[in-house]
């Protein structure tokens, strides 16, 4: 997501560190680029969309005057990329400059309520806010300080913000929730920043800044403060022996680990989505006369689960297509009465793009899910949903799938409640549960990363594996496939478990490793009915089943739990972590980089 980067230095100009820094956060991946540099009562901004370098050429980011200064690279979240959306953000009187990572849930209302006020937006921003209430602060008499705690206390969502004043020249104000802030300390200077490597070259002492406080850096130190009460808490800083590819990788062996690791907060930011989008595409999804969900890779594995969710919650049949097969298979059906749902994390893969365009010509409606705000994909579809997970960059797909999830099985739940096909209650149950599930996910990774470690290395040397599930955990078994066989190059199979009669049972023999996705779902007798028939043949058994699941924890070999109590529906969000970590540790023990899988693109921008 966005970097944001401050100094406060002795006796050196701002601005060219600043850059510099900005450079180094280059590989959390961002569209615009800006800074704000103090020097006495001047303010100076200079930002745009583009590359840092595009960016500099146009705007030479190393001139200006002033040893305090905050930066910041944008990965657009609301409002595309362009010159008046990029950060910094000022308020009215262009007095007071922001920079921030996260999302701001309740910013239409807070947006609104200050333009009553009298307050002029100049972008699309949820960040903007955060400067007119600032101002607001600042104009009832308070410090800079005092009048940034008053802010962030009342935003709902996840922030780091970064605050310069020419009406206190000579400090920083930092403060952050859910969205990760450090603060590097030098002899003679001062730096906040959203991770460790934007500053790692210039000192290795660092303070980590936690959930709900509030820094304010100036010429003397630093001062940290609680934000619900102003409290000040004393941290010394430590030090940080990372090289600065593992400052990058936060300190996780490879990315793919950290994006596992980051699926809690990513789930999170999916939760905060703008209730316009979901609300303007379930109206599509209700009137559409024939739903297509369009994807390719992991994504269509998300669509394939979504298919389930729709026609579970709002009695919607959806027809999930892989969309390099869309053409031929549906796309002389496609008319004016047809919806096409693409999803797609980049925006930009070739099959789901020409599936788009083909439906397109045929008068179909597009809607899209994407990772990528500016993507092609966004900007031919009639609504688009970013699904907030921040860039990715291990091959394999692993935030995406558990993110694009949770936006489909908002929108089948939303559509649900329009239509009138489920209870208050089950709709109640299920809003609560989907709240649960970062923290269910950040359970299940904490408890259960050492077991899943060990169920690799005993199965490390395995050619094949078995995947198996019902219902919508047959996508699960697809996804867990999936993942093994790129990363970890074991040639795996995964089937809706009633199929594997029809053939793929012919490969059983002593030993061979079946991988169960059974949640305590309605397909429970039948796939207790499957794990017999393999274990006749001798199949080793590996079942991901619900916390305490005894019946088949006596059936099983090997068997990884997770949280109780989920409903169906939403069961493949957290049953895909120990199938992500599987694979993952896999692919280690194997000596592979899970990084980069070897013939393998991200986005894959040809058909
Ligand atoms: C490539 C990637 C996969 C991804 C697929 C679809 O094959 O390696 O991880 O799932 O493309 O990508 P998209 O960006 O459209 O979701």
């Amino acid at each position: 997501m966005c970097g944001i980067f401050g100094c406060i230095l002795k006796d050196r100009d701002a601005a060219p560190i600043i850059h510099s820094a900005l450079k180094r956060l280059e590989y959390r991946g961002y569209d615009s680029v800006g800074e704000a540099v103090l020097h006495g009562t001047n303010l100076t901004i200079k930002k745009d969309e583009g590359k840092i370098d595009e960016v500099h050429a146009l705007h030479n980011l190393d001139d200006i005057a002033g040893r305090i200064g905050i930066g910041h690279t944008r990965w657009a979240t609301h409002g595309a990329p362009s010159q008046i959306n990029a950060h910094p953000h000022t308020d009215c009187n262009g007095q007071i400059a922001v920079v921030h990572n996260g999302i701001i849930e309740n910013f239409l209302g807070l947006r609104r309520e200050l333009q009553e006020r009298g307050h002029a937006f100049r972008s699309k921003t949820d960040t903007e806010i955060v400067s007119h209430l600032i101002e607001e602060g600042i104009r009832e008499g308070l410090t800079l300080p005092e009048a940034v705690r008053g802010a962030v206390g009342r935003l709902e969502g996840s922030y780091t913000v970064a605050v310069v004043s020419v009406l206190e020249p000579d400090k920083i104000v930092c403060a952050r929730k859910e969205s990760p802030l450090v603060l590097g300390v030098a002899d003679d200077a001062l730096y906040c920043a959203s991770d460790i490597p934007a500053f790692l070259p210039l000192t290795n002492m660092a303070v980590i800044v936690n959930d709900g406080e509030l820094v304010v850096l100036h010429d003397k130190g630093y001062e940290i403060r609680k934000i619900a009460d102003g409290t000040t808490i004393s941290r010394e800083p430590e030090v940080i022996d990372w090289t600065p590819e593992m400052a990058e990788k936060q300190g996780y062996p490879n990315f793919m680990l950290k994006e596992i690791h980051e699926q809690p907060l990513c789930l999170r930011n999916t939760l905060r989505l703008q209730e316009q989008y979901l609300e303007l595409m379930t109206t599509f999804l209700d009137r559409a006369g024939e739903v297509f969900l369009v994807a390719c890779g992991t994504s269509y594995h998300a669509c394939l689960a979504a298919s389930y969710m729709f026609s579970k919650l709002a009695m919607l049949a959806t027809h999930p297509v892989i969309a390099s097969e869309f053409v031929e298979q549906h796309g002389s059906a496609v008319n004016i009465d047809s919806t096409i749902l693409a999803v797609s994390q980049s925006g930009e893969t070739a099959d789901t793009l020409a599936a788009v365009g083909v439906s397109r010509q045929r008068a179909a409606t597009i809607l899209g899910l994407t990772n990528a705000i500016d993507s092609t994909l966004t900007r031919i579809s009639r609504v688009y949903i970013c699904q907030q997970s921040g860039p990715e960059i291990g091959v394999a797909a692993t935030k995406t799938f558990t993110s694009q999830l949770s936006v489909l099985s908002q929108l089948a739940l939303r559509l649900a409640k329009r239509r009138g096909k489920i209870s208050h209650e089950e709709i109640e149950d299920l809003e609560e549960k989907l709240e649960q599930i970062p923290d269910i996910v950040e359970k299940i990774i904490k408890s259960r990363e050492e077991d899943v470690k060990r169920l690799a290395m005993k199965y490390r040397d395995k050619n094949c594996f078995f995947f198996l599930g019902r219902g919508v955990s047959s996508a699960s078994a697809l996804e867990g496939r999936l993942k093994l066989l790129e990363i970890a190059y074991a040639p795996s199979i995964a089937y809706p478990a009633g199929e594997s009669k029809h053939g793929p049972i012919s490969l059983i023999q002593p030993g061979f490793p079946v991988v169960f996705i059974c949640p305590r779902d309605g397909t429970r007798r039948t796939i207790i009915g499957n794990i017999m028939e393999m274990k006749a043949r001798g199949a080793s058994i590996i079942a991901i089943i619900e916390e305490g699941d005894k019946e088949i924890k006596g059936l099983a070999d090997e068997y990884i739990e997770v949280t109780k109590g989920l409903p169906e529906i939403l069961s493949p969000i957290p049953y895909v972590i120990p199938l992500q970590l599987f694979a993952y540790y896999m692919a280690v023990a194997r000596g592979h980089d899970p990084d980069r899988p070897r013939n393998l693109a991200k986005s894959v921008t040809v058909q």
